[in-house]
């Protein structure tokens, strides 16, 4: 499906649930947008502009993706920035940070300014996280400031953790003073070294070289003393395992401060999935027990995890199509993501509505320390409107992104985002 984004003179959402749990929100009412602003929230009779029917569908803030990978420049046959940003909007997200593991990585103020360029008049905000290291090398830290000051949303190496202990002390010493988090991919590489699924009872049985969840934990562990050491800003991507969430847990009840994230695909599969050796299924770090996914969801209930991310990671069909030892860790997440967590969360009773906007709405904003979005008289209209209802079924060659690695295919799903409004523009997916 082609997107088409509209531009906005003025657009009435009628008839809407609108929630909003940070101005306590909750009520069945019309907006009225005008421009990229919210003009009224309350009943709009006599209106001659373009109208959205919203009876029995939820607005709600514009979702935020934290952790997507863009591939431009270097790897554009997979994803570009647009073609990231019409499958961000696909998927009910009006702001996503994209990773710097590019070819070569984003590790400079022109690197960071390119983003910017590419994306500067989507309908979708993207804010760039800049490396860590020059090249991502794990040697010599970037000039952070530059890249702030370029628009950079924070600091990481993702794709590899920040090596040392040392980088990660002087990183966090400078993001932190700078305003930004930096944000581990935590991974020991001694310990993951050739592994390709998570180390268990089912990689026994498969005879597959596995990463333990201690390769996780140690470096979670690491960083959490680094940043209570530094009172540094600390975020950490795609958790996995029960023992990171039990330390995480643990520092902010101490009041480090830390926050987590986790990812759709840890939420809804478990290392079973790997026994047909879909290479589908193969992502860093590996799909988990039935122990850890119980725990992440724990995390996320009493808050220890605070946002859901996609790690959005496009791969050529060649990169996939191969042995399972062999093939590019990761999958696509940016059009599925709010399906698979309304249906396998929210409907079950795993996650309530509100909590959903505070993980995918909210708390990313807060992490990455942008400016809030409300749904009030007078702000932004950032939006993302909801069929909570709607039964569809994943059908990844009517996907905007430019990869279709995802083992998602033919899932039926309940409940959809079918619009997004920011920046003065609107798409409408339905
Ligand atoms: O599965 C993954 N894919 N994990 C990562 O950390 C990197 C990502 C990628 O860039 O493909
Ligand atoms: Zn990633």
């Amino acid at each position: 499906m082609a997107i088409k984004i509209e531009q906005v003179k003025s657009v009435l959402l009628k008839n809407a649930r609108v929630v909003d749990p940070q101005v306590k929100l909750d009520q069945i009412t019309d907006i009225l947008i005008e421009k990229d602003i919210i003009r009224k929230i309350g009943p709009v009779r006599e209106f001659k502009g373009k109208t959205v029917d919203c009876k029995n569908k939820i607005v709600i803030p514009g979702m935020m993706d934290m952790h997507v990978h863009l591939r431009e420049p270097g790897e554009e046959h997979k994803e570009t920035v647009i073609t990231g940003c019409h499958a961000a909007a696909a998927g009910g997200f009006t702001e996503l940070a994209c990773m710097p593991n590019t070819k070569p990585p984003i590790d400079c103020r022109s690197d960071v300014e390119f983003i910017k360029e590419r994306a500067e008049n989507h309908l979708v905000n993207v804010h760039p996280i800049a490396a860590v290291t020059i090249g991502q090398a794990g040697e010599q830290l970037t000039e952070m400031g530059d890249m702030i000051e370029a628009g950079a949303a924070g600091f990481s190496d993702d794709g590899k953790p920040v090596l040392t202990a040392a980088l990660m002390r002087r990183a966090l010493e400078y993001a932190t003073m700078l305003g930004k988090p930096v944000i581990d991919h935590c991974e020991d590489l001694s310990l993951s070294e050739s592994g390709v699924m998570h180390e268990g009872k089912i990689s026994a049985v498969l005879g597959m070289p596995s990463i333990p969840s201690i390769a996780e934990e140690i470096i979670v562990a690491r960083d959490l003393l680094i940043a209570e050491y530094t009172e540094g800003l600390l975020h950490l991507a795609h958790i996995s395992t029960a023992g990171a969430v039990r330390l995480i847990r643990e520092a902010k009840s101490r009041g480090v401060r830390v926050t987590a994230e986790t990812c759709p695909h840890y939420l809804v599969l478990t290392d079973e999935a790997v026994r047909g050796f879909n290479t589908l299924t193969k992502m860093n770090p590996p799909l988990r027990s039935e122990n850890d996914q119980k725990m992440l969801i724990r995390g996320l209930k009493d808050g220890t995890i605070d946002t859901i991310a996609t790690d959005h990671a496009p791969h050529a069909i060649e990169d996939k199509e191969c042995e399972f030892q062999v093939a590019a860790f990761g999958i696509i997440g940016l059009e599925t993501a709010f399906g698979l967590i309304w249906t396998h969360l929210v409907e079950k009773k795993l996650l309530t509505l509100e909590e959903l906007i505070l993980k995918m709405s909210v708390h990313p904003r807060q992490i990455l320390q942008l400016p809030e979005n409300k749904i009030e008289s007078g702000a932004p209209a950032n939006l993302t409107l909801v069929d909570p209802d709607i039964m569809w079924t994943v059908d990844n060659t009517a996907f905007e992104s430019k990869s279709k690695n995802m083992p998602f295919q033919d899932w039926k799903l309940k409940g959809k985002t079918f619009g997004v409004i920011n920046r003065g523009k609107m798409i409408l997916t339905v």
